[in-house]
């Protein structure tokens, strides 16, 4: 399973590449306000910025919810870096959007996807990624790992190649049971990746071999 980081903080961002364990990072609007980056030039130099800290695919989000400023939008994006992947959002413009860069050989993400309906539609215009929100179905006692099972479903029954890129991931048994369940991709914090080295017994055996080693030094 790939590991994307959901966050648009570049000191994050390169500690998460320095684990070496970094296959990627997604944004959305809300975490580039969260840092501050507002206006369309400094969110365009963000982006690369991103991409110069990182190796693999970096979700950027379009704001346009037509069609035509979809892919005016996209289109600049794209052309920031080969690494970009264009990120459209679940409604008829977005699917339409997901189709004219699918068919331009543009790497695509839908995003706020919360329905197996959604997915599919997704997939049958060729996105890249899909995005099911884990974490917020959760937040309102719906299955969210339900969700990403019958996704995994019906990708599987048809051969879609569409990454199952489990969003909304908050901590780290999210993580894990994304992993159980065949998610190609989950995309989470930092502390929902660092959270996975802590077992106690992991601390107390290296305590116990250095103290032993101390001893015969
Ligand atoms: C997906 O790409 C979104 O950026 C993100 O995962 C949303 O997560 P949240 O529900 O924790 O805001």
């Amino acid at each position: 399973m790939k590991f994307f980081i959901d966050t648009a903080n570049l000191d994050q961002i390169k500690e998460a590449q320095d684990l070496g364990v970094l296959d990627g990072v997604t944004t959305n609007p809300s975490l580039m306000a969260k840092e501050g980056i507002t206006g369309a030039d400094k969110i365009l130099q963000h982006y690369r910025d991103i991409c110069d800290a990182v190796d693999g695919d970096v979700s950027a989000e379009v704001i346009a919810t037509d069609f035509e400023g979809m892919i005016k939008e996209g289109e600049v994006l794209a052309a920031l870096n080969p690494q970009i992947v264009v990120k459209l959002p679940m409604i008829a413009a977005g699917v339409k959007a997901c189709k004219y860069f699918s068919d331009k050989g543009i790497k695509t993400n839908v995003t706020l996807v919360f329905s197996v309906g959604q997915a599919l539609l997704a997939a049958k215009a060729g996105a890249t990624y899909v995005s099911p929100f884990l974490g917020r179905l959760d937040d309102i006692s719906t299955d969210g790992l339900h969700l990403i099972e019958e996704i995994r479903h019906v990708y599987d029954n048809y051969g879609f190649e569409t990454q199952i890129l489990s969003a909304s991931v908050r901590n780290t048994m999210h993580v894990i049971n994304c992993a159980k369940i065949g998610s190609d991709v989950m995309t989470g914090p930092l502390s929902s990746i660092t959270g996975l080295l802590k077992h106690p017994l992991t601390d107390s055996g290296l305590a116990q071999f250095l103290a032993d080693y101390q001893k015969g030094n």
